[in-house]
């Protein structure tokens, strides 16, 4: 009898979802004796029983298009907010899973979709994941799919403010998401040409920004370009949260625990505006007049590049080859040019942070980008 899959996909959306659906659909459909059943809006369909039925119909002409035709959202089995109250739907899932007959969950997404799954795992299911997130941040394959398009906006918004900069003189601080790592601002600042890259993994000084906007001055380049990841940090910020981070850490009381997740909480809630107010500075400290461009879900929109239609593709197909061959448990990553499958455990609940001595890193200060810090 034909294997049963259901497929989910969970998180922010990226582009690429639908050419990853499309590989895993397709190359179950025709070459594995697989059926599939689509649940809507990740982990809230699953635990609500909303089904899309997969078949070649809906798998046909998807390859290009942006977004996700199953629908997603942040629901997390565990902790769902039903009626006003969070309550732990794991049974539900569970029942859902069951009642369909399903030989295993295909989960899409990113970083917490990893610690959704293995938990799901953990309660018995079949589960696989394919890494998907703009932001890169995903422990244990080189790349998700989506960041390739988002590098691609991101680069070419910063390609286009820098003529607008250079006919004002002004320096334009441009907000490039990522979450809680620098990898979108980093590629996009090194592949635009950014004076000034700041990402989280190395928190900056502002006179450190300062002089070296001065410096262009100097040299007769009135304008510069500040490419900010959306987590970037000051020195002290950093300093703020690694505290509230340690404290987390030491908490051995439930209550102590909730206690250290509620500052953290608010920290990132306020941190929220952090590059209107570098903005601010750059432009009191400087003289220079300064204008903030947030990019936003802009990053996330629109149409996969070839190169994540392709890693979609690839890892989609290699999940259809991994569950033919009986197999359940796993991210299916990329290493090199291979598809691995990694174990859930090794990977969830980590971030693959960018290591502040990384070739682009380098590669970036030798063409003279600063990163706010005591490097220059
Ligand atoms: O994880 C992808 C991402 O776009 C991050 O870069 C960003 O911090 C976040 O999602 C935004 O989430 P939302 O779309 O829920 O506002």
């Amino acid at each position: 009898m034909a294997k049963h899959i259901g497929i989910l996909t969970s998180g922010g959306d990226c582009p690429g979802l639908n050419a990853a659906i499309r590989g895993v659909g397709k190359a179950g459909l025709s070459r594995f004796d697989m059926r599939f059943t689509g649940f809507r809006n990740g982990f809230y369909g699953l635990v609500h029983d909303r089904t899309l039925k997969l078949g070649n119909e809906m798998l046909s002409g998807i390859l290009t298009d942006g977004g996700t035709l199953l629908g997603t959202s942040r629901d997390k089995p565990h902790k769902m907010r039903i009626g006003g109250k969070t309550k732990d739907m794991t049974d539900a899932a569970i029942d859902t899973y069951q009642r369909h007959h399903l030989d295993a969950l295909v989960c899409l997404g990113g970083g917490g979709t990893q610690k959704n799954a293995l938990r799901l795992k953990e309660a018995g299911l079949n589960v696989v994941t394919l890494p998907k997130t703009i932001d890169n941040d995903v422990a244990g394959t080189d790349v998700t799919f989506g960041f390739d398009t988002a590098l691609g906006i991101a680069t070419e918004a910063i390609d286009r403010i820098h003529s607008t900069a250079t006919s004002h003189n002004r320096v334009i601080v441009v907000e490039i998401m990522g979450h809680r790592a620098g990898w979108l601002a980093l590629e996009s600042g090194l592949a635009g040409g950014a004076d000034i890259v700041l990402i989280p993994e190395i928190p900056y000084d502002v006179e450190v920004i300062a002089e070296a906007i001065r410096d262009r001055g100097r040299a007769g380049k009135h304008f510069s370009i500040v490419a900010v990841a959306e987590g970037a940090m000051t020195v002290d910020q950093s300093s703020t949260i690694h505290g509230l981070l340690l404290e987390k850490e030491a908490a051995t009381e439930k209550e102590e625990k909730a206690e250290a997740s509620e500052k953290l909480r608010q920290f990132h809630d306020q941190h929220v505006r952090h590059t209107q107010d570098l903005t601010a500075k750059i432009e009191a400290v400087t003289g220079y007049e300064s204008r903030l461009t947030i990019l936003g879900h802009v990053q996330r929109g629109g149409t996969p590049s070839p190169v994540d239609r392709v890693l979609a593709t690839r890892l989609g197909t290699a999940c259809a080859q991994y569950l033919a061959e009986g197999n359940h448990g796993d991210m299916i990553s990329l290493r090199g040019s291979e598809t691995v499958p990694v174990p859930l455990e090794e990977i969830a609940g980590k971030k693959k942070l960018v290591p502040v001595d990384h070739p682009l890193v380098e590669s970036a200060r030798l063409v003279g980008t600063c990163f706010g810090d005591a490097a220059g």
